[in-house]
């Protein structure tokens, strides 16, 4: 298995373009089942996730094709219904083909999730409104089926706010008959984003961005051509490693819109942004101040930025407090920050970071994609060499971060093994 080997210490300097939102992507390519000619899908990053989402298509029996930066997805060749496990146990946002399939075909099967490193993450809110909208679900053999002669618009109000459980939704009620609205929605970006892409197939889709999206159902979707946003959880990841590298970094195609808590926490660590017409600069170079950070749904801040902002908190001065309320195991990295000689405690969902350490290279293993980054940007600081094990934990979310950091002046390289 590759492992990452950096040699802490270099200043990132230069520009990084920031790619497609794997986030975005994926919803995008599952509501691809749901038009009537072939989806050409640009800006997609080149991803392990990505891929899988692919393998799940062409398994439904789509046509799936891909060249740089795009893939192609032709549905009408759909003849099976299935996601099964071997696919869902590797991605879990495998179970974005429920709402589409079962929308278009009356009928889905999906292998359950299970939990994942980070937390249980059920999928209950995704089936209640299905079935709200008329679907039959029932559990068998692990897998959760869904079925319906036809899907008939509804007021599903979630309990919590889930992302894929909206996107599930916003996909299916496409073609419910009538009006859905969702309540409670999320407001993620990546929610836009895909209704943006099923709006330019056919779909009524108003509210998207809010909390209250209200969908009109249709009969048909077109194929069409769509650009999917960059990335904004990457662009923060680059974003956290120059300011902590006391780098000097432009971030290209950055969605800076929805950036707003990152930013905001970063100047408030006393990072220098700049704004340029298209890009962010990041100027790390002053004394860094560890800042309280409590996750939360869009506007937030996100909960997927949270493992790198912590790697920053440990270096920077001063105490800090992070609070998780998203995920309920999402602190996999401090005991590897820890061993980085970080001083982290943590309460259940809290933790308290004493800042100003010297962090010092180590062998480090993390579990989830995250959490790799994090331990990647405490290397980049660290004295001596560090060894991120597991890698094929980044590469499910970061496209070749290596080259990239190294083009920015990183010590940093993929050994195989
Ligand atoms: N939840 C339920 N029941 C459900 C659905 C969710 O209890 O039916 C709970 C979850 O267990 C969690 C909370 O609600 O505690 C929020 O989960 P959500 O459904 O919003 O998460 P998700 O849709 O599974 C997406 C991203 C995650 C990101 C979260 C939160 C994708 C493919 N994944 O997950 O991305 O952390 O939203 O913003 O969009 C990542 O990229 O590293 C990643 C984990």
């Amino acid at each position: 298995m590759d492992k990452i080997v950096i040699n802490g210490g270099e200043r990132l300097i230069g520009d990084v373009k920031i790619n497609g939102a794997k986030n975005a992507a994926l919803p995008i390519i599952a509501a691809s089942i749901l038009a009537d000619s072939t989806c050409t899908i640009k800006n997609v990053p080149a991803l392990a996730d990505i891929r899988t989402m692919s393998k799940l298509l062409s398994h439904l029996g789509a046509a799936v094709s891909s060249g740089t930066q795009k893939i192609m997805v032709n549905p009408t060749s759909i003849n099976r219904h299935t996601a099964p496990y071997e696919l869902v146990k590797t991605m879990r946002a495998s179970v974005l083909v429920l709402g589409p399939l079962v929308a278009k075909y009356g009928k889905a099967e999906v292998s359950l999730p299970g939990g994942c490193a980070i937390g249980a993450r059920p999928i209950n809110l995704h089936l209640k409104a299905l079935e709200q909208l008329g679907a039959k679900i029932t559990l068998d053999h692990g897998y959760v089926r869904a079925e319906a002669k036809k899907l008939t618009g509804a007021r599903i109000i979630f309990d919590n706010v889930t992302v894929t459980g909206t996107e599930n939704l916003m996909m299916a009620a496409c073609f419910a008959e009538g009006e859905t609205l969702l309540e409670n929605a999320a407001c993620e970006p990546e929610i836009v984003d895909l209704a943006n892409f099923l709006i330019k197939m056919g779909a009524q889709i108003q509210g998207a961005g809010s909390d209250i999206i209200r969908i009109t159902g249709v009969t048909s979707l077109k194929g069409v051509e769509y650009e999917v946003m960059p990335d904004r959880i990457e662009a923060g990841t680059f974003m956290v490693a120059a300011a902590l590298t006391k780098g000097n970094v432009r971030i290209l195609n950055c969605p800076r819109d929805h950036l707003d808590a990152v930013i905001s926490k970063l100047t408030e660590a006393h990072v220098t942004i700049e704004f340029e017409p298209d890009a962010i600069k990041v100027v790390g170079g002053h004394m860094l101040r560890g800042v309280d950070i409590k996750t939360a749904p869009y506007p937030g801040f996100p909960t997927d930025m949270q493992a790198q902002m912590m790697a920053l908190n440990c270096v920077a001065e001063g105490l800090s407090v992070v609070k998780e309320t998203i995920f309920e195991n999402r602190f996999m990295h401090v005991s590897e920050l820890n061993r980085m000689g970080a001083d982290i405690r943590t309460d259940g969902r809290t933790a308290i970071i004493r800042g100003g350490a010297q962090l010092s290279g180590a062998s480090v293993m993390a579990t989830d994609l995250r959490a790799s980054a994090s331990l990647i940007i405490a290397g980049l600081v660290a004295t001596g060499t560090t060894e991120v094990l597991r890698v094929y934990h980044l590469d499910r979310g970061y496209e070749s971060i290596e080259k990239r950091l190294s083009a920015l002046g990183a010590d940093i390289k993929r050994v195989k093994e």
